[in-house]
């Protein structure tokens, strides 16, 4: 049984008291719904004080990425390791808004997430294709290479110690979502993709849905066999939407 995860991803959104207020909304949401993990990724200056907000309480919090590097001359950078020690447990890698604006490529995103594993992070690895290659008929390609990259880099065990979400980039911040079927064939593609060297981490593995989750359609997305919770970007931000997605995804209404 995949424990339902339904993370926040706030990008370049809030401040002090918004995290404030989204931090008590989740603590709130995390306790009425206990079945389901409750995660927070606000901006890295953000991290400490949502630490601090959760601290003894279910709810997890991550960073929206990592360095690719463990230290050194990287001006800017922020590596796995420092983002743990600030108490974060999980990290974004490879969000399409990555890819895209800071040119991400493959390469490095393998190494980020090797380099998160190595930090005792957990990894949410972010694939999804963009519209004109879903129109062209190449989803599953770009699926596959996106994914084999991380693969050769640390195997089928280190997906296992991660997360993956399905993020198809046309649905992202479009409010234009994935209809449940789509979602449903490319998830399920995901997990054959694992299934093929590893069934049984294939099977406890978790594949977040990411792209215009809405408290108004969560549930049905939630609701398909392999989609096992919910990367939120901008419904994240309200208190209101964010705890209607966490009641969505409890698994007695899955
Ligand atoms: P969105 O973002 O919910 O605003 O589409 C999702 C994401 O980028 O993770």
């Amino acid at each position: 049984m995949r424990r339902p995860l339904v993370a926040g991803n706030w990008k370049l959104h809030g401040d002090r008291a918004l995290c404030a207020s989204l931090c008590l909304a989740a603590r709130a949401a995390a306790g009425s719904h206990p079945a389901v993990e409750v995660l927070l990724l606000p901006p890295v200056t953000l991290l400490g004080l949502a630490v601090e907000l959760t601290a003894h309480t279910a709810v997890r919090v991550g960073a929206q990425t990592c360095s690719a590097h463990a230290q050194g001359a990287y001006t800017g950078e922020v590596s796995a390791a420092l983002l743990r020690e600030a108490g974060a447990e999980y990290v974004l890698v490879g969000h399409s808004e990555r890819r895209q604006y800071f040119g991400a490529s493959d390469e490095v995103i393998a190494e980020q997430y090797r380099r998160a594993l190595e930090a005792g992070l957990i990894p949410i690895l972010c694939v999804g294709e963009g519209l004109d290659e879903r129109e062209h008929g190449r989803t599953e390609a770009v699926l596959e290479r996106q994914l084999s990259a991380v693969l050769e880099r640390v195997g089928v065990n280190g997906i296992g110690g991660g997360v993956l979400a399905y993020e198809p980039v046309w649905a992202i911040g479009t409010g234009r979502t994935a209809s449940p079927q789509q979602a449903q064939q490319a998830h399920a593609f995901l997990r054959s993709q694992i299934a093929a060297r590893d069934a049984s981490i294939a099977d406890s593995l978790r594949i977040l849905y990411g792209g215009s989750v809405k408290a108004n359609n969560a549930a049905e997305l939630l609701q398909c066999t392999d989609v096992d919770g919910a990367l939120v970007g901008g419904a994240s931000l309200s208190a209101a939407e964010f705890t209607q997605i966490v009641a969505a995804a409890e698994p007695s209404l899955a």
